[in-house]
């Protein structure tokens, strides 16, 4: 089965009447971020946004979005450098939804917004050229081989990111992993992109893109505090 198409219970386990299930049994993050409004999108209210992202925004702007925001100290730092584009993570854990949507709010970023979603299914979010920008910062690495089916960053998502992207807008990967890296050029294969810059060592080749364009996230400062090589890929779709 392809992953992108696989059945995802946990994105409709909010349409159901909570009510069916014992209070103790729900995740807290889970009714917390049901509960939070702005800027903390549901799947659903995520999933009507498609082609109609100014209006949920409250303006019209280039639309940058980051997969698997994480705690959002990437996604909110990005939102501080560029007031001038709408931003919206992606993330498909509760816990890590809440916590973006509180340093977004820390950070007085009306124009970002967080939505519970499972980034395999991103494609459903967006229409034909509608990404100025996308961005996806250590992503789950998968490293066996037998997990390799796993990683995000698959055909699927590439095949995806050509379509929602418009033409010149960028793909901006850091992961820690190498085969990563290799995993991701390869399935670009035969789609409309180009890459731009490569950097093997973030911390002493600096990244392909202007260094004051960036902001380190969270998971990059445990490596490099490890003095671990994060490796950076800069891809344009022509
Ligand atoms: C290794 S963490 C990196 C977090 C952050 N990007 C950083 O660099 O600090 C990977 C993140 O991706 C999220 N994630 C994993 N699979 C995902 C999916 N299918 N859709 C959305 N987010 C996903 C995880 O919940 C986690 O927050």
């Amino acid at each position: 089965m392809r992953r992108d198409v696989r059945p995802d219970p946990a994105f409709r386990f909010h349409q159901r009447d909570l009510s069916e299930y014992r209070d103790a049994d729900l995740n807290p993050y889970l009714k917390l971020h049901l509960a939070y409004g702005p800027p903390v999108l549901t799947a659903d209210q995520a999933h009507a946004a498609r082609g109609r992202w100014a209006e949920t925004f409250g303006r019209a702007a280039p639309l940058h979005v980051e997969v698997g925001s994480g705690n959002g100290f990437f996604l909110a730092g990005m939102a501080g450098l560029h007031p001038d584009w709408n931003w919206l993570g992606l993330e498909i854990r509760f816990k890590r939804v809440v916590q973006t949507a509180g340093r977004i709010r820390a950070a007085g970023a009306a124009h970002a917004r967080i939505a519970r979603y499972d980034a395999f299914w991103m494609g459903d979010l967006f229409d034909d050229g509608e990404v100025s920008g996308l961005y996806v910062n250590h992503p789950d690495p998968w490293p066996k081989p037998r997990e390799t089916r796993n990683r995000l960053l698959a055909r699927p998502f590439a095949e995806t990111a050509a379509r929602l992207l418009a033409s010149g807008a960028h793909l901006r990967v850091k992961t820690d992993s190498v085969a990563y890296v290799d995993g991701i050029l390869a399935v670009l294969d035969g789609l409309p992109f180009e890459v731009v810059g490569r950097s093997d060592d973030i911390a002493s080749e600096g990244p392909p893109w202007p260094p004051d364009d960036d902001v380190v996230s969270s998971y990059q400062r445990k490596f490099l505090d490890r003095q671990a090589p994060v490796h950076a890929l800069w891809i344009r779709r022509l």
